[in-house]
């Protein structure tokens, strides 16, 4: 049983969301394409030919969005910046319509004592800079996404207190510059590699055009998604496996960025791509760091050239309908190793788990199971706080059900319904559930 009184005053209660996943309005207002819209528009990329072009609609809907995180009881809310809305070819003239759309969705937040957390990038890249050939896999983006940087600071500095970089830099390059299976759709060890290392540069790049332009005080930080790396089996060769899974997906986006330098694996994978002078650009300190968690990942040796593949979970264990492990003593782990190893205060940033729970007879979504993960998570977190974690909020993946990527509109993520037809908004139990918590607890900290 999980009460707000066990939580801290100031504790921070909320919700996040990413852009293309919610947002809509794909060819509205001036936006320009990311790289999302061409690949979904491509036939078997995602599942059912799903596309965010409509998606929740929130382009159109935010005031009844934002008016559903208040009755939430929500202080905080993280969003994400579509830079194609903003800046239609990536770099350049700024939309005016794009970016007032931010201006508005900023205050409408204020206004209803919500505080903005704004993400800069969170996974579509504007297609225009990709078909220039200056996507991630080339150093020459790290100073357009720091001009990007500069103008949202501009644009918001003055209301937006705090600022994430990139949500997720190991999963978006992974999957979409090695596995190939999201946007961009490219394939390979070498651009993997490529798009990491410049994807920490863009990082130092636009932390330091933030601190110049952000007023005193703001708060600055990252968003990884760290999953411990489990061997599958016992073997001398699967735990070597895991090591190296672990260099890949958890250190080599995280430790230059949070300590400054690459670890031994990953600096010999890099060769050299790190150039004289690399990691002191992509460190810069920072304040705060925002933590996306859903499960441990499980590694077997494999002679590609990784040296691992990913495994299953072990037989008979709870999985989500995204075949994800649920296992909290892993995020009570991983928050108390993260907040040690990186020296920051922690915000949980994405939590959460998918089911396909449509509205009842009454109208009502009954997601007890998600309730029962949310309240063994959290339980976690009080785990790892009592483990001596710096863990300072909760911030729940998602506020409404949305575009899941590669998997469509199947796996529904939201703590709010979303009638895909009717763009009913249905709050579910877990929504209830959650705003009884948040509200139990005192109003946000720093
Ligand atoms: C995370 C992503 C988020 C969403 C959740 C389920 O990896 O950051 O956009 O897809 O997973």
């Amino acid at each position: 049983m999980i009460r707000a009184e066990d939580f801290p005053a100031g504790f921070v209660w909320g919700a996040s969301t990413a852009s293309y996943q919610i947002e809509g309005a794909h060819d509205v207002d001036g936006r320009g394409p990311s790289i999302w819209d061409a690949f979904s528009a491509e036939p078997g990329r995602v599942k059912n030919g799903d596309t965010g072009n409509i998606a929740c609609d929130h382009y159109h809907r935010y005031r009844e969005d934002v008016a559903l995180m208040r009755t939430a009881n929500f202080s905080a809310y993280r969003f994400s910046v579509s830079w194609s809305r903003v800046l239609p070819e990536g770099r350049g003239a700024a939309n005016a319509a794009g970016l007032d759309f931010y201006d508005r969705l900023t205050d409408e937040l204020l206004a209803q004592g919500i505080e903005p957390w704004l993400c800069l990038y969170h996974w579509d890249l504007p297609l225009a800079l990709h078909e220039a050939g200056l996507g991630w896999t080339s150093r020459e983006i790290v100073p357009l996404f720091a001009d990007y940087a500069g103008l949202l600071a501009q644009l918001l500095g003055d209301r937006v207190a705090r600022w994430a970089t990139f949500n997720e830099p190991n999963m978006f390059t992974m999957l979409g510059h090695g596995a190939g299976v999201h946007a961009p759709g490219l394939r390979g060890r070498e651009t993997w590699l490529d798009a990491v290392h410049h994807v920490n540069l863009a990082h130092g790049a636009a932390v330091r055009r933030l601190r110049a332009e952000l007023p005193a005080g703001s708060l600055i930080g990252s968003v990884p998604n760290l999953q411990p790396a489990v061997p599958a089996t016992d073997s001398g060769a699967d735990r070597e496996a895991a090591a190296r899974m672990d260099a890949v997906m958890n250190r080599a986006t995280a430790d230059p960025v949070f300590l400054g330098k690459y670890d031994p694996l990953t600096r010999e994978w890099m060769g050299d791509r790190i150039r004289p002078g690399d990691e002191e650009a992509i460190y810069a300190p920072l304040d705060w760091l925002g933590l996306n968690h859903y499960s441990p990942q499980y590694a077997s040796a494999h002679p590609n050239s990784w040296g691992f593949r990913m495994a299953d979970p072990p037989e008979g264990a709870e999985t989500t309908l995204m075949g994800w492990h649920v296992k909290p003593e892993a995020f009570r782990d991983v928050l108390i190793e993260t907040s040690e190893r990186y020296r920051l205060p922690v915000y949980v940033t994405e939590n959460g788990m998918a089911d396909d729970g449509e509205p009842d007879a009454a109208g009502e979504v009954n997601d007890a199971g998600r309730i029962h993960y949310l309240e063994r998570y959290l339980g976690a977190v009080l785990d790892a706080r009592a483990g001596g974690a710096d863990v300072r909020g909760y911030l729940v993946w998602s506020m409404l059900d949305n575009f899941e990527w590669a998997m469509g509109y199947g796996p529904r993520f939201g703590i709010v319904h979303v009638d895909y037809q009717t763009l009913r908004r249905t709050p579910k139990a877990s929504y209830h559930w959650l705003a009884a918590l948040a509200g139990g607890s005192a109003v946000s900290g720093p």
